[in-house]
């Protein structure tokens, strides 16, 4: 175990010399309400129809490389924390595909969300312009191998994921509904991970991985919000679909047999099961905060934000 004396206080609230599950839990919540606010929310949603008149990158804060090290490692054996970077580089790749599928699902419904996921393609299947979320996604994978190889010295050779790819049921609406709910279990599962990441890290280690936490919370706002304006989910739908998905998407990883594969084993051990109620509360709070916020999002509000949804009403569910 590595125990930090040098910050007291960190992004993540206090730090204890041996952090117990408690200390993880409150720094969680703390880390919560630093970047889930309902506020934070709600802004990240009102930048979206902004993203389809002036495509803008969500700014990052410099990262001080040099200033990472292992002794930022926090209340957690440094090796299944080394584990859990390999897996988060692996899941984050290969965002090309990730965008092209994106934009497949949602051209025909939605153009103007298919150009900020997607961007542009000519005739021949080559890329015009990079999507806003391809951008902000690009940039994690590698702030994930430069971590781990400031932590450890060793250059990382992550195996990017299989991606499925579109497969058009002849009912694009469906389709769409469907993608953008595998869409928000990704955001969901990914900010949920680097927040716990960041609950057992401090320093400079700890603002690194809060560059692409805040990127996650940014395309889970967007995505949330445009599956309630465009399907009329309730929050109830939105939480059964996200985890849905979030299950077949861990089955996917597992069949993998990645290091983000291996991550889950792992963390799953009996030794390690403090760690996976930790990573299980995480995941509960961000749910638990979204479903505040869902309130503040009445049909209203989104035709008023993003217009009248393109989806039949026969599609929608009544929220
Ligand atoms: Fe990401
Ligand atoms: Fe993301």
């Amino acid at each position: 175990m590595t125990y930090t004396l040098d910050y007291p206080t960190d992004l993540a609230g206090s730090l204890s010399v041996q952090p117990h599950y408690f200390d993880t839990r409150a720094r969680i919540n703390c880390l919560i309400d630093r970047y889930l606010s309902i506020e934070t929310l709600s802004d990240r949603l009102s930048d979206l129809p902004s993203q389809f008149t002036n495509p803008h990158q969500r700014h990052w804060e410099p990262i001080h490389w040099k200033e990472i090290d292992r002794s930022q490692i926090v209340g957690i054996d440094p090796e299944l924390f080394l584990k859990v970077i390999a897996g988060a580089t692996e899941i984050e790749a290969p965002i090309r595909a990730y965008s092209r599928e994106s934009w497949e699902y949602l051209q025909a419904v939605h153009p103007q969300m298919a150009y900020f996921m997607g961007g542009d393609y000519a005739e021949d299947g080559s890329t015009l312009t990079v999507g806003i979320w391809e951008k902000e996604e690009r940039q994690h994978a590698p702030t994930f191998i430069k971590i781990y190889q400031q932590l450890t010295g060793e250059k990382l050779q992550p195996k990017p994921n299989s991606v499925d790819g579109c497969h058009p049921s002849g009912d694009p609406w469906a389709d769409l509904h469907k993608h953008v709910l595998s869409r928000i279990a990704t955001e969901w599962s990914a900010a949920s991970v680097y927040l716990w990441l960041m609950a057992h890290s401090t320093g400079e280690l700890q603002r690194a991985i809060a560059q692409p936490l805040q990127d996650e919370i940014n395309h889970l706002a967007k995505f949330w919000g445009f599956s309630r304006w465009a399907f009329a989910d309730s929050y109830h739908q939105q939480l059964k679909g996200s985890t849905k998905n979030l299950i077949l998407l861990l089955k996917h990883h597992q069949n993998e047999r990645t290091d983000a594969n291996d991550l889950m084993d792992k963390t799953l051990k009996l030794e390690n099961l403090t760690h996976a109620v930790e990573l299980l509360f995480t995941l509960i709070r961000v749910m638990v905060r979204l479903r505040a916020w869902n309130q503040e999002l009445t049909r209203s509000y989104l035709r008023h934000l993003l217009g009248e949804s393109p989806i039949p009403s026969s599609q929608q569910i009544a929220a």
